[in-house]
Protein backbone atom coordinates (compact mmCIF):
# COMPACT_ATOMS: atom_id res chain seq x y z
CA UNK A 1 0.00 0.00 0.00
CA UNK A 2 1.61 3.19 -0.96
CA UNK A 3 2.07 6.36 1.56
CA UNK A 4 -0.45 9.01 2.19
CA UNK A 5 0.85 12.30 0.70
CA UNK A 6 3.18 14.44 3.52
CA UNK A 7 1.55 17.17 4.95
CA UNK A 8 4.08 18.89 3.33
CA UNK A 9 2.23 18.06 0.12
CA UNK A 10 0.48 21.93 -1.38
CA UNK A 11 -3.26 20.79 -1.87
CA UNK A 12 -4.98 22.86 -4.35
CA UNK A 13 -8.54 22.99 -4.64
CA UNK A 14 -10.55 23.75 -7.36
CA UNK A 15 -14.37 25.17 -6.76
CA UNK A 16 -15.27 26.78 -3.57
CA UNK A 17 -18.71 26.09 -3.60
CA UNK A 18 -20.32 23.72 -1.20
CA UNK A 19 -18.11 20.92 -2.13
CA UNK A 20 -14.80 22.67 -2.52
CA UNK A 21 -14.91 24.53 0.37
CA UNK A 22 -15.86 21.57 2.54
CA UNK A 23 -12.72 19.48 1.28
CA UNK A 24 -10.43 22.82 1.43
CA UNK A 25 -11.21 22.54 5.22
CA UNK A 26 -10.83 18.91 5.41
CA UNK A 27 -7.36 19.11 3.95
CA UNK A 28 -6.53 22.53 5.95
CA UNK A 29 -7.47 20.59 9.09
CA UNK A 30 -5.17 17.36 8.03
CA UNK A 31 -2.56 19.71 8.57
CA UNK A 32 -1.93 20.47 4.51
CA UNK A 33 -1.16 23.81 2.81
CA UNK A 34 -4.67 24.67 0.74
CA UNK A 35 -4.24 27.17 -2.26
CA UNK A 36 -8.28 27.25 -3.32
CA UNK A 37 -9.36 28.72 -6.31
CA UNK A 38 -12.71 29.47 -7.84
CA UNK A 39 -13.74 31.43 -11.17
CA UNK A 40 -16.03 33.37 -10.08
CA UNK A 41 -14.81 36.43 -8.26
CA UNK A 42 -14.51 36.56 -4.68
CA UNK A 43 -15.48 32.96 -4.21
CA UNK A 44 -12.53 31.81 -2.84
CA UNK A 45 -12.14 34.64 -0.57
CA UNK A 46 -15.68 34.00 0.88
CA UNK A 47 -14.98 29.92 1.38
CA UNK A 48 -12.19 30.66 3.02
CA UNK A 49 -13.94 33.01 5.39
CA UNK A 50 -16.34 30.71 5.91
CA UNK A 51 -13.87 27.82 6.76
CA UNK A 52 -12.04 29.89 9.59
CA UNK A 53 -15.22 31.03 10.93
CA UNK A 54 -16.28 26.96 11.49
CA UNK A 55 -12.38 26.31 12.55
CA UNK A 56 -13.09 28.69 15.27
CA UNK A 57 -16.55 27.27 16.21
CA UNK A 58 -15.02 24.14 16.57
CA UNK A 59 -12.70 25.81 19.13
CA UNK A 60 -15.26 27.62 20.46
CA UNK A 61 -17.50 24.56 20.99
CA UNK A 62 -13.92 22.59 22.31
CA UNK A 63 -13.89 20.18 19.20
CA UNK A 64 -10.39 21.73 18.57
CA UNK A 65 -7.75 23.35 20.50
CA UNK A 66 -8.18 27.22 19.97
CA UNK A 67 -4.49 27.08 18.27
CA UNK A 68 -4.85 24.07 16.38
CA UNK A 69 -7.99 26.08 14.62
CA UNK A 70 -5.59 29.18 14.25
CA UNK A 71 -3.24 27.44 12.81
CA UNK A 72 -5.73 25.10 10.25
CA UNK A 73 -7.13 28.27 8.63
CA UNK A 74 -3.09 29.94 8.14
CA UNK A 75 -2.85 26.89 6.49
CA UNK A 76 -5.69 28.63 3.69
CA UNK A 77 -5.14 30.85 0.95
CA UNK A 78 -6.66 31.62 -2.47
CA UNK A 79 -5.50 31.96 -5.92
CA UNK A 80 -6.13 34.20 -7.76
CA UNK A 81 -5.18 32.34 -11.28
CA UNK A 82 -5.09 28.79 -12.12
CA UNK A 83 -1.03 29.15 -12.86
CA UNK A 84 -0.97 29.78 -8.80
CA UNK A 85 -1.62 26.44 -8.39
CA UNK A 86 2.14 24.89 -10.12
CA UNK A 87 3.43 23.88 -7.13
CA UNK A 88 0.57 21.48 -5.89
CA UNK A 89 1.16 18.33 -5.10
CA UNK A 90 -2.62 17.05 -5.74
CA UNK A 91 -5.57 19.12 -7.28
CA UNK A 92 -9.14 18.34 -6.09
CA UNK A 93 -11.32 19.32 -8.40
CA UNK A 94 -14.96 20.41 -7.59
CA UNK A 95 -16.44 22.70 -10.04
CA UNK A 96 -19.43 22.51 -12.04
CA UNK A 97 -20.40 18.70 -13.18
CA UNK A 98 -19.82 19.17 -17.05
CA UNK A 99 -17.63 16.72 -18.43
CA UNK A 100 -16.14 19.37 -21.12
CA UNK A 101 -15.60 21.80 -18.64
CA UNK A 102 -13.88 19.44 -16.24
CA UNK A 103 -12.02 17.64 -19.41
CA UNK A 104 -10.23 20.88 -20.10
CA UNK A 105 -9.83 22.22 -16.83
CA UNK A 106 -7.45 19.39 -16.27
CA UNK A 107 -6.15 19.59 -19.80
CA UNK A 108 -4.78 23.03 -18.34
CA UNK A 109 -3.49 21.61 -15.06
CA UNK A 110 -1.66 18.74 -16.94
CA UNK A 111 0.11 21.34 -18.42
CA UNK A 112 1.06 23.51 -15.43
CA UNK A 113 1.91 20.99 -12.35
CA UNK A 114 4.73 18.72 -12.13
CA UNK A 115 4.42 15.35 -13.12
CA UNK A 116 4.08 14.08 -9.76
CA UNK A 117 0.67 15.86 -8.87
CA UNK A 118 -2.05 13.55 -8.59
CA UNK A 119 -5.30 15.19 -9.96
CA UNK A 120 -8.64 14.39 -8.08
CA UNK A 121 -11.99 14.75 -9.41
CA UNK A 122 -15.18 15.51 -6.79
CA UNK A 123 -17.79 14.77 -9.87
CA UNK A 124 -20.62 12.24 -8.41
CA UNK A 125 -22.24 11.58 -11.74
CA UNK A 126 -19.19 12.10 -14.75
CA UNK A 127 -17.19 8.94 -15.68
CA UNK A 128 -14.01 9.40 -14.13
CA UNK A 129 -12.39 7.57 -17.19
CA UNK A 130 -13.86 9.79 -19.68
CA UNK A 131 -12.71 13.03 -17.90
CA UNK A 132 -9.34 11.37 -18.02
CA UNK A 133 -9.40 11.32 -21.90
CA UNK A 134 -8.28 14.47 -22.18
CA UNK A 135 -5.25 13.75 -20.56
CA UNK A 136 -1.61 13.05 -21.80
CA UNK A 137 -0.88 11.22 -18.69
CA UNK A 138 -4.62 9.65 -18.05
CA UNK A 139 -3.13 7.65 -15.16
CA UNK A 140 -2.82 10.52 -12.42
CA UNK A 141 -6.04 11.05 -12.36
CA UNK A 142 -8.78 9.33 -10.17
CA UNK A 143 -12.07 10.25 -8.63
CA UNK A 144 -11.72 11.02 -5.06
CA UNK A 145 -16.01 11.73 -4.38
CA UNK A 146 -16.83 13.33 -0.77
CA UNK A 147 -19.77 13.21 0.23
CA UNK A 148 -22.31 16.71 1.45
CA UNK A 149 -20.91 17.92 3.69
CA UNK A 150 -17.56 16.95 3.21
CA UNK A 151 -16.03 17.79 6.71
CA UNK A 152 -19.12 15.74 8.81
CA UNK A 153 -19.40 13.32 6.07
CA UNK A 154 -16.94 10.11 7.01
CA UNK A 155 -17.49 8.24 3.31
CA UNK A 156 -14.93 8.78 0.67
CA UNK A 157 -15.00 7.15 -3.04
CA UNK A 158 -12.21 6.71 -4.34
CA UNK A 159 -12.90 6.16 -8.03
CA UNK A 160 -10.81 4.30 -10.82
CA UNK A 161 -11.51 5.05 -14.40
CA UNK A 162 -10.15 2.94 -17.02
CA UNK A 163 -6.48 4.56 -17.08
CA UNK A 164 -5.95 5.21 -13.71
CA UNK A 165 -2.57 4.05 -12.62
CA UNK A 166 -3.10 1.16 -8.94
CA UNK A 167 -0.27 3.68 -7.27
CA UNK A 168 -2.87 6.84 -7.87
CA UNK A 169 -5.58 5.00 -5.87
CA UNK A 170 -3.65 3.47 -3.47
CA UNK A 171 -1.79 7.38 -2.46
CA UNK A 172 -5.85 8.76 -2.36
CA UNK A 173 -6.42 5.61 -0.26
CA UNK A 174 -4.07 6.78 2.05
CA UNK A 175 -4.90 10.24 1.73
CA UNK A 176 -8.48 10.31 2.43
CA UNK A 177 -7.62 7.97 5.30
CA UNK A 178 -4.62 10.21 6.63
CA UNK A 179 -7.69 12.69 6.65
CA UNK A 180 -9.74 10.86 8.90
CA UNK A 181 -11.87 9.90 6.45
CA UNK A 182 -13.06 6.17 5.31
CA UNK A 183 -12.66 5.91 1.81
CA UNK A 184 -13.93 2.77 -0.50
CA UNK A 185 -12.34 1.65 -3.71
CA UNK A 186 -15.16 1.83 -6.89
CA UNK A 187 -14.48 1.22 -10.40
CA UNK A 188 -15.54 4.00 -12.22
CA UNK A 189 -19.86 3.16 -13.22
CA UNK A 190 -22.30 5.02 -13.27
CA UNK A 191 -23.17 6.16 -9.57
CA UNK A 192 -20.57 4.50 -8.37
CA UNK A 193 -21.26 2.64 -5.20
CA UNK A 194 -23.80 4.94 -3.23
CA UNK A 195 -25.55 6.90 -5.95
CA UNK A 196 -26.21 3.41 -7.50
CA UNK A 197 -27.21 1.25 -4.59
CA UNK A 198 -29.28 4.03 -3.03
CA UNK A 199 -31.63 3.62 -6.22
CA UNK A 200 -33.76 1.08 -4.73
CA UNK A 201 -34.33 3.21 -1.65
CA UNK A 202 -36.51 5.59 -3.37
CA UNK A 203 -37.74 3.67 -6.45
CA UNK A 204 -39.25 0.99 -4.40
CA UNK A 205 -41.13 3.78 -1.90
CA UNK A 206 -42.22 5.59 -5.14
CA UNK A 207 -43.64 1.99 -6.71
CA UNK A 208 -45.57 1.51 -3.30
CA UNK A 209 -46.89 5.04 -3.59
CA UNK A 210 -47.67 4.80 -7.36
CA UNK A 211 -49.87 1.38 -6.65
CA UNK A 212 -51.65 2.64 -3.65
CA UNK A 213 -49.88 0.94 -0.67
CA UNK A 214 -50.04 3.48 1.54
CA UNK A 215 -49.43 7.64 1.85
CA UNK A 216 -46.13 9.14 1.78
CA UNK A 217 -46.44 9.90 5.91
CA UNK A 218 -47.03 6.01 6.59
CA UNK A 219 -44.59 4.49 4.54
CA UNK A 220 -41.71 6.94 5.99
CA UNK A 221 -42.89 6.04 9.47
CA UNK A 222 -42.92 2.19 8.62
CA UNK A 223 -38.62 2.71 7.05
CA UNK A 224 -37.83 4.52 10.14
CA UNK A 225 -39.43 2.51 12.85
CA UNK A 226 -39.14 -0.55 11.84
CA UNK A 227 -36.62 -0.43 8.79
CA UNK A 228 -34.58 1.77 11.31
CA UNK A 229 -33.51 4.37 8.48
CA UNK A 230 -32.91 7.76 9.88
CA UNK A 231 -35.33 9.13 7.16
CA UNK A 232 -38.36 7.47 5.60
CA UNK A 233 -37.80 7.78 1.47
CA UNK A 234 -40.20 10.73 1.01
CA UNK A 235 -38.86 13.20 3.70
CA UNK A 236 -35.39 12.63 2.30
CA UNK A 237 -36.43 13.11 -1.40
CA UNK A 238 -37.95 16.20 -0.04
CA UNK A 239 -34.72 17.05 1.46
CA UNK A 240 -32.62 16.25 -1.63
CA UNK A 241 -34.53 17.62 -3.86
CA UNK A 242 -36.55 16.43 -6.84
CA UNK A 243 -34.63 18.08 -9.34
CA UNK A 244 -31.11 16.41 -8.11
CA UNK A 245 -33.28 13.39 -7.40
CA UNK A 246 -34.59 12.56 -10.13
CA UNK A 247 -31.89 13.91 -12.26
CA UNK A 248 -29.61 11.16 -10.20
CA UNK A 249 -32.48 8.82 -11.41
CA UNK A 250 -32.18 9.70 -15.21
CA UNK A 251 -28.52 9.74 -15.17
CA UNK A 252 -28.15 6.06 -13.77
CA UNK A 253 -30.66 4.56 -15.84
CA UNK A 254 -29.26 5.86 -18.90
CA UNK A 255 -25.98 5.32 -18.36
CA UNK A 256 -27.40 1.98 -17.65
CA UNK A 257 -29.07 1.86 -21.14
CA UNK A 258 -32.28 1.90 -19.62
CA UNK A 259 -31.67 -0.73 -17.43
CA UNK A 260 -35.43 -0.91 -15.79
CA UNK A 261 -33.91 -1.78 -12.64
CA UNK A 262 -33.51 1.99 -12.29
CA UNK A 263 -36.79 2.98 -13.98
CA UNK A 264 -37.33 6.94 -13.09
CA UNK A 265 -40.82 7.35 -11.43
CA UNK A 266 -43.74 9.20 -13.21
CA UNK A 267 -44.50 10.64 -9.48
CA UNK A 268 -41.04 12.19 -9.37
CA UNK A 269 -41.38 13.73 -12.73
CA UNK A 270 -44.84 15.20 -11.83
CA UNK A 271 -43.24 17.07 -8.74
CA UNK A 272 -40.50 18.23 -10.70
CA UNK A 273 -42.64 18.99 -13.70
CA UNK A 274 -45.03 21.02 -11.16
CA UNK A 275 -41.87 23.11 -9.75
CA UNK A 276 -42.44 21.08 -6.36
CA UNK A 277 -38.71 19.95 -5.61
CA UNK A 278 -39.18 19.32 -2.12
CA UNK A 279 -38.74 21.37 1.22
CA UNK A 280 -36.55 24.02 -0.80
CA UNK A 281 -39.55 25.15 -2.45
CA UNK A 282 -42.05 24.97 0.63
CA UNK A 283 -43.57 21.80 -1.40
CA UNK A 284 -42.76 18.50 -2.46
CA UNK A 285 -44.59 15.31 -1.15
CA UNK A 286 -44.86 17.12 2.21
CA UNK A 287 -46.35 20.83 2.44
CA UNK A 288 -43.80 22.73 3.90
CA UNK A 289 -45.42 25.93 4.74
CA UNK A 290 -45.93 27.72 8.37
CA UNK A 291 -48.73 26.33 10.13
CA UNK A 292 -49.49 23.22 8.07
CA UNK A 293 -49.01 20.06 9.96
CA UNK A 294 -46.96 16.79 9.00
CA UNK A 295 -49.48 14.12 8.13
CA UNK A 296 -49.71 11.55 10.71
CA UNK A 297 -48.94 8.08 9.31
CA UNK A 298 -51.79 5.63 9.31
CA UNK A 299 -52.34 3.78 12.32
CA UNK A 300 -54.70 1.06 13.44
CA UNK A 301 -56.97 1.96 16.04
CA UNK A 302 -56.70 -0.07 19.11
CA UNK A 303 -58.00 -3.75 19.48
CA UNK A 304 -58.62 -6.19 22.17
CA UNK A 305 -56.40 -8.27 23.54
CA UNK A 306 -56.35 -11.81 22.08
CA UNK A 307 -55.86 -14.69 24.76
CA UNK A 308 -55.36 -17.35 22.12
CA UNK A 309 -52.20 -16.77 20.35
CA UNK A 310 -49.66 -19.94 20.22
CA UNK A 311 -46.23 -18.56 18.78
CA UNK A 312 -44.20 -21.08 17.11
CA UNK A 313 -40.80 -22.42 17.01
CA UNK A 314 -37.80 -18.97 17.83
CA UNK A 315 -37.41 -16.48 15.15
CA UNK A 316 -36.84 -12.90 16.23
CA UNK A 317 -40.31 -11.28 16.14
CA UNK A 318 -41.52 -14.63 17.88
CA UNK A 319 -39.04 -14.41 20.44
CA UNK A 320 -39.96 -10.49 20.77
CA UNK A 321 -43.67 -10.96 20.62
CA UNK A 322 -43.00 -14.14 23.65
CA UNK A 323 -41.27 -11.75 25.86
CA UNK A 324 -43.60 -9.26 25.53
CA UNK A 325 -46.84 -11.58 26.41
CA UNK A 326 -45.01 -12.78 29.20
CA UNK A 327 -43.91 -9.39 30.92
CA UNK A 328 -47.83 -8.21 30.15
CA UNK A 329 -48.98 -11.75 31.72
CA UNK A 330 -50.84 -12.11 28.79
CA UNK A 331 -51.86 -15.72 28.18
CA UNK A 332 -50.97 -17.44 24.99
CA UNK A 333 -49.27 -20.47 24.16
CA UNK A 334 -45.30 -21.11 22.71
CA UNK A 335 -45.11 -24.32 20.72
CA UNK A 336 -40.90 -24.84 20.50
CA UNK A 337 -41.02 -26.49 17.49
CA UNK A 338 -41.24 -24.43 14.23
CA UNK A 339 -43.84 -24.87 11.81
CA UNK A 340 -43.18 -23.69 8.66
CA UNK A 341 -43.24 -20.16 8.28
CA UNK A 342 -46.44 -19.87 10.49
CA UNK A 343 -45.12 -17.22 13.22
CA UNK A 344 -48.24 -17.53 15.37
CA UNK A 345 -51.85 -18.18 14.93
CA UNK A 346 -54.38 -15.78 16.33
CA UNK A 347 -58.10 -15.34 16.25
CA UNK A 348 -58.14 -18.17 13.64
CA UNK A 349 -55.66 -15.93 11.92
CA UNK A 350 -52.13 -17.71 10.51
CA UNK A 351 -49.47 -14.91 10.94
CA UNK A 352 -46.84 -14.99 8.64
CA UNK A 353 -43.25 -12.32 7.61
CA UNK A 354 -43.54 -11.53 3.48
CA UNK A 355 -41.94 -13.52 1.47
CA UNK A 356 -43.09 -11.35 -1.43
CA UNK A 357 -46.37 -12.27 -2.27
CA UNK A 358 -48.94 -10.38 -1.75
CA UNK A 359 -51.06 -11.51 1.31
CA UNK A 360 -53.79 -12.54 -1.10
CA UNK A 361 -51.61 -14.64 -3.38
CA UNK A 362 -50.13 -16.50 -0.05
CA UNK A 363 -53.71 -17.19 1.43
CA UNK A 364 -55.02 -19.22 -2.15
CA UNK A 365 -51.74 -20.55 -2.27
CA UNK A 366 -51.31 -21.89 1.05
CA UNK A 367 -55.34 -22.17 1.56
CA UNK A 368 -55.10 -20.35 4.48
CA UNK A 369 -57.86 -18.10 3.43
CA UNK A 370 -57.17 -15.72 7.17
CA UNK A 371 -53.57 -14.76 6.26
CA UNK A 372 -51.90 -11.81 7.66
CA UNK A 373 -48.63 -11.12 6.80
CA UNK A 374 -46.16 -8.66 8.83
CA UNK A 375 -43.15 -6.82 7.17
CA UNK A 376 -39.65 -6.86 8.21
CA UNK A 377 -37.64 -4.90 10.91
CA UNK A 378 -34.19 -4.58 10.84
CA UNK A 379 -34.75 -5.31 15.32
CA UNK A 380 -37.90 -6.15 15.98
CA UNK A 381 -37.28 -5.48 19.78
CA UNK A 382 -36.37 -1.89 18.81
CA UNK A 383 -38.94 -1.56 16.12
CA UNK A 384 -42.13 0.55 17.02
CA UNK A 385 -44.55 0.16 14.43
CA UNK A 386 -44.78 -3.02 11.88
CA UNK A 387 -46.74 -3.10 8.59
CA UNK A 388 -48.91 -5.62 7.65
CA UNK A 389 -51.40 -6.79 4.99
CA UNK A 390 -54.37 -8.97 5.22
CA UNK A 391 -55.37 -11.47 2.77
CA UNK A 392 -58.66 -10.17 0.40
CA UNK A 393 -59.80 -13.59 1.47
CA UNK A 394 -59.39 -13.22 5.36
CA UNK A 395 -62.34 -12.28 7.93
CA UNK A 396 -62.00 -9.06 9.30
CA UNK A 397 -62.13 -10.50 12.62
CA UNK A 398 -59.05 -12.61 12.62
CA UNK A 399 -56.99 -9.79 11.19
CA UNK A 400 -58.12 -7.58 14.09
CA UNK A 401 -56.99 -10.39 16.47
CA UNK A 402 -53.49 -10.44 14.76
CA UNK A 403 -53.41 -6.55 14.83
CA UNK A 404 -54.24 -6.79 18.75
CA UNK A 405 -51.97 -9.19 19.11
CA UNK A 406 -48.89 -7.11 17.59
CA UNK A 407 -50.43 -4.02 19.51
CA UNK A 408 -50.29 -5.85 22.92
CA UNK A 409 -46.44 -6.34 22.41
CA UNK A 410 -45.99 -2.52 21.86
CA UNK A 411 -45.93 -2.00 18.24
CA UNK A 412 -48.38 0.68 16.06
CA UNK A 413 -49.67 -1.14 13.77
CA UNK A 414 -50.24 0.14 9.77
CA UNK A 415 -52.30 -1.56 7.50
CA UNK A 416 -50.81 -1.38 3.77
CA UNK A 417 -52.68 -2.42 1.10
CA UNK A 418 -52.06 -5.74 -0.01
CA UNK A 419 -48.82 -5.08 -2.08
CA UNK A 420 -46.01 -7.31 -2.60
CA UNK A 421 -43.53 -7.53 -0.57
CA UNK A 422 -44.91 -4.85 1.89
CA UNK A 423 -42.29 -2.20 2.54
CA UNK A 424 -39.11 -2.74 4.55
CA UNK A 425 -38.72 -6.00 3.09
CA UNK A 426 -38.86 -5.16 -0.72
CA UNK A 427 -36.56 -2.46 -0.22
CA UNK A 428 -33.99 -4.25 2.34
CA UNK A 429 -34.25 -6.89 -0.68
CA UNK A 430 -33.87 -4.47 -4.07
CA UNK A 431 -30.97 -2.64 -2.18
CA UNK A 432 -28.91 -6.03 -1.07
CA UNK A 433 -29.83 -6.97 -4.80
CA UNK A 434 -28.00 -3.88 -6.14
CA UNK A 435 -25.31 -4.06 -3.75
CA UNK A 436 -24.70 -7.69 -4.93
CA UNK A 437 -24.60 -6.55 -8.34
CA UNK A 438 -22.10 -3.92 -8.25
CA UNK A 439 -20.28 -6.57 -6.21
CA UNK A 440 -20.78 -8.97 -8.86
CA UNK A 441 -19.47 -6.62 -11.78
CA UNK A 442 -15.94 -5.96 -10.44
CA UNK A 443 -17.44 -2.05 -9.20
CA UNK A 444 -15.93 -2.81 -4.97
CA UNK A 445 -16.16 -5.37 -2.91
CA UNK A 446 -18.36 -6.83 -0.57
CA UNK A 447 -17.25 -4.84 2.53
CA UNK A 448 -16.91 -1.68 0.47
CA UNK A 449 -20.61 -1.65 -0.62
CA UNK A 450 -21.65 -2.22 2.98
CA UNK A 451 -19.36 0.43 4.27
CA UNK A 452 -20.40 3.28 1.79
CA UNK A 453 -24.06 2.82 2.79
CA UNK A 454 -23.32 3.03 6.24
CA UNK A 455 -21.07 5.97 5.71
CA UNK A 456 -22.64 7.76 2.85
CA UNK A 457 -26.24 7.54 3.20
CA UNK A 458 -25.97 6.76 7.00
CA UNK A 459 -28.27 3.66 6.21
CA UNK A 460 -28.40 1.57 10.12
CA UNK A 461 -26.96 -1.77 8.33
CA UNK A 462 -24.97 -2.70 5.13
CA UNK A 463 -27.66 -4.19 2.61
CA UNK A 464 -24.88 -7.28 2.31
CA UNK A 465 -24.79 -7.58 6.08
CA UNK A 466 -28.81 -7.18 6.13
CA UNK A 467 -29.42 -9.28 3.89
CA UNK A 468 -27.01 -12.33 5.41
CA UNK A 469 -29.44 -11.80 8.34
CA UNK A 470 -32.57 -12.09 7.12
CA UNK A 471 -30.87 -14.96 5.54
CA UNK A 472 -29.83 -15.24 1.66
CA UNK A 473 -32.51 -17.76 0.47
CA UNK A 474 -35.04 -15.31 1.97
CA UNK A 475 -34.03 -12.71 0.34
CA UNK A 476 -33.99 -14.50 -3.21
CA UNK A 477 -37.61 -16.12 -2.39
CA UNK A 478 -38.58 -12.18 -1.97
CA UNK A 479 -37.33 -11.25 -5.39
CA UNK A 480 -38.14 -14.25 -7.05
CA UNK A 481 -41.58 -13.54 -5.82
CA UNK A 482 -41.70 -9.63 -6.90
CA UNK A 483 -40.52 -10.92 -10.11
CA UNK A 484 -43.14 -13.62 -10.84
CA UNK A 485 -45.95 -10.47 -9.87
CA UNK A 486 -44.46 -7.88 -11.92
CA UNK A 487 -42.91 -9.63 -14.49
CA UNK A 488 -40.31 -7.19 -14.91
CA UNK A 489 -36.78 -7.32 -15.10
CA UNK A 490 -36.11 -5.14 -12.58
CA UNK A 491 -36.58 -7.45 -10.49
CA UNK A 492 -34.34 -10.18 -11.48
CA UNK A 493 -31.82 -11.94 -8.65
CA UNK A 494 -28.70 -11.25 -8.79
CA UNK A 495 -26.38 -13.79 -9.83
CA UNK A 496 -24.29 -13.34 -7.11
CA UNK A 497 -26.92 -13.59 -4.41
CA UNK A 498 -28.02 -16.81 -6.28
CA UNK A 499 -24.51 -18.12 -6.51
CA UNK A 500 -24.38 -17.72 -2.69
CA UNK A 501 -27.62 -19.23 -2.05
CA UNK A 502 -26.78 -22.36 -3.83
CA UNK A 503 -23.47 -22.52 -2.47
CA UNK A 504 -25.32 -21.64 1.12
CA UNK A 505 -22.77 -19.32 1.86
CA UNK A 506 -23.05 -15.68 3.39
CA UNK A 507 -22.17 -12.79 1.00
CA UNK A 508 -19.51 -11.28 2.36
N1 LIG B 1 -23.38 19.13 -3.78
C1 LIG B 1 -23.24 17.85 -3.51
O1 LIG B 1 -23.99 17.27 -2.72
C2 LIG B 1 -22.13 17.07 -4.16
C3 LIG B 1 -21.70 15.88 -3.55
C4 LIG B 1 -20.63 15.18 -4.11
C5 LIG B 1 -20.05 15.64 -5.28
N2 LIG B 1 -20.50 16.80 -5.86
C6 LIG B 1 -19.80 17.26 -7.07
O2 LIG B 1 -18.89 18.28 -6.68
C7 LIG B 1 -18.76 19.25 -7.74
C8 LIG B 1 -19.10 20.63 -7.20
O3 LIG B 1 -20.38 20.60 -6.65
P1 LIG B 1 -20.91 21.76 -5.68
O4 LIG B 1 -22.20 21.29 -5.12
O5 LIG B 1 -19.83 22.17 -4.74
O6 LIG B 1 -21.19 22.93 -6.73
P2 LIG B 1 -21.31 24.50 -6.45
O7 LIG B 1 -22.13 25.02 -7.55
O8 LIG B 1 -21.70 24.77 -5.04
O9 LIG B 1 -19.79 25.00 -6.64
C9 LIG B 1 -19.09 24.94 -7.83
C10 LIG B 1 -18.07 26.08 -7.84
O10 LIG B 1 -17.19 25.89 -8.95
C11 LIG B 1 -16.94 27.15 -9.55
N3 LIG B 1 -16.57 26.89 -10.94
C12 LIG B 1 -17.36 26.48 -11.96
N4 LIG B 1 -16.63 26.30 -13.06
C13 LIG B 1 -15.35 26.59 -12.73
C14 LIG B 1 -14.12 26.56 -13.46
N5 LIG B 1 -14.07 26.22 -14.75
N6 LIG B 1 -12.99 26.90 -12.81
C15 LIG B 1 -13.03 27.25 -11.50
N7 LIG B 1 -14.16 27.31 -10.77
C16 LIG B 1 -15.30 26.96 -11.38
C17 LIG B 1 -18.23 27.91 -9.38
O11 LIG B 1 -18.00 29.31 -9.45
C18 LIG B 1 -18.70 27.46 -8.00
O12 LIG B 1 -18.26 28.31 -6.97
C19 LIG B 1 -19.64 18.75 -8.86
O13 LIG B 1 -18.87 17.98 -9.74
C20 LIG B 1 -20.66 17.89 -8.14
O14 LIG B 1 -21.21 16.89 -8.97
C21 LIG B 1 -21.52 17.52 -5.32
Amino acid sequence: MNQALSTQTLVAVIGAGAMGAGIAQVAAAAGHSVKLFDNRAGAATQAIVGIRAQFEKMAAKGKLAPEAAQAAGARLQTAEQIADLADAGLVVEAIVENLQVKQKLFADLENLVSEACILATNTSSISVTAIGAALKSPQRLAGLHFFNPAPLMALVEVVSGLATGPEVADVLMATATAWGKTPVRAKSTPGFIVNRVARPYYAEALRVLTEGGADCATLDACCREAGGFRMGPFELMDMIGHDVNFAVTNSVWRAYFNDPRFLPSLIQQDLVDAGFLGKKTGRGFYNYQDGVDKPLPATEPAQAVPLDAILYGHSPIVDVLSARLKAKNISFTHVMAAQGDTLATVGGATVRITDGRTATRYAAEKKTPNTVLIDLALDYAKATRLAISVAAQCDPVAANAVIGLLQAAGYAVSKLQDIPGLIVMRTVAMLANEAADAVNQGVCDAAAVDTAMRLGVNYPCGPLAWANTVGLANISTVLGHLANTYGEDRYRTSPLIQHHVFAQKALS
